[in-house]
């Protein structure tokens, strides 16, 4: 669905992080909604590298690409002089930057901060030097384990991650250019082409595969009071669109508003496959550095972009099924 007037067609549209869960939606939502659109996606891709806590550096996958029509390059925002020279000698109208290290988990400070934050400096040159607007994928982690709801101005992330993503906000709030510049803090995102983050998946697919599997679904102990803000990927897709095209700057949460349980996700997935497996429960060894509440407060988000989150919990988990059973038939029941 359209969520604006404006007209991306003829636009030429760079997409950081295009082979990721987040970038690649954004890619095969204008191919879908805007086929005159030339979209280019920029990505690392996956390799061999991972981080000690065993998840990969970089999750792009080609399988997250294979309708996609538009152009692929691959490069890291890691290497400033590599950027410079695939992206010096063009011109976009529109930057959507969503590539970055987007582990929570893992703990290479000087490694994350590289990647996500100095990369963000080089972005911004960009946009001003194309007169393109820059839509960033900012996070939900910088609230850390403040209680919510949260607020833009009341930060304390609880990893490195969480810090980055801090960094680049502030850059953004004191921000004198002349493009906007729009952070958009993303809560606990699920949907379509997220398999391909393995263990950094959402829960919501993780438990759905458990489930499809006969296994029982495991979760967190205390899971019932463990709550996050999930947002259906379709709604991120909205605010970076609107983010796009209101030429306000900013920093903007992006979530539904409502805190829902780990264990909730588990009952709506079981009811809607017809199981009753019982539930493992699980020891938590991330407790020093995990969100036990998360709560976006939406009323900027609402105000300045005209953002409405369209799915509740239990819409946007109807809506992703088909997916998942896909998935588990095409890729790990085989
Ligand atoms: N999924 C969520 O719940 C969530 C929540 C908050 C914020 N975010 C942010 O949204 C953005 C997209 O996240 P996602 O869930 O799609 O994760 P993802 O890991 O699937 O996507 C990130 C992409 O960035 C690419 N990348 C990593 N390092 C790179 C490098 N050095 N050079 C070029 N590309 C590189 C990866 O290959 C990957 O394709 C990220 O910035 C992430 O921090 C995601």
């Amino acid at each position: 669905m359209k969520y604006t007037t404006y007209n991306f067609n003829g636009k030429k549209i760079l997409i950081t992080g295009g082979a990721g869960f987040i970038g690649s939606n954004l890619a095969l939502y204008f191919q879908r909604e805007y086929p005159g659109a030339e979209v280019t996606i920029l990505d690392k891709f996956r390799g061999e590298e991972r981080f000690p806590n065993g998840n990969l550096k970089a999750l792009g996958h080609f399988k997250n690409l294979v309708n996609f029509r538009g152009e692929v390059i691959v490069g890291d925002l890691g290497n400033r002089r590599e950027l410079e020279e695939i992206l010096g000698g063009r011109k976009f109208d529109f930057i959507f930057h969503q590539g970055a290290i987007s582990d929570t988990t893992a703990q290479d400070q000087g490694e994350i901060l590289r990647v996500n934050l100095n990369s963000f400096y080089q972005i911004l040159e960009f946009g001003e030097r194309w007169g393109a607007p820059v839509v960033y994928a900012s996070s939900g982690a910088v609230y850390g384990k403040l209680p919510g709801p949260h607020r833009i101005g009341e930060e304390a992330p609880a990893n490195v991650y969480g810090f980055s993503k801090l960094m680049m906000d502030q850059i953004t709030l004191k921000w004198q250019g002349k493009i906007p510049v729009v952070g958009l803090r993303y809560f606990n995102v699920y949907g379509p082409n997220e398999f391909w983050k393995g263990k950094t998946a959402s829960m919501v697919l993780q438990l759905g595969l458990q489930i499809l599997s006969g296994k029982s679904p495991r979760l967190f102990e205390g899971s019932e009071k463990i709550k996050r803000d999930f947002i259906f990927v379709e709604d991120v897709i909205q605010a970076n669109i609107l983010g796009a095209v209101k030429g306000v700057t900013g920093v903007f949460n992006v979530g539904t508003g409502e805190a829902r349980s780990f264990k909730e996700v588990e009952e709506i997935l079981q009811t809607l496959l017809g199981t009753s497996l019982p539930v493992e429960w699980i020891p938590n060894p991330y407790t020093k550095q995990y969100q036990f509440f998360t709560q976006a407060d939406i009323t900027s988000t609402r105000e300045k972009l005209d953002y409405i989150p369209r799915y509740r919990l239990e819409e946007g988990i109807a809506q992703y099924l088909p997916e998942i059973e896909r998935i588990y038939r095409e890729e790990v029941a085989q």
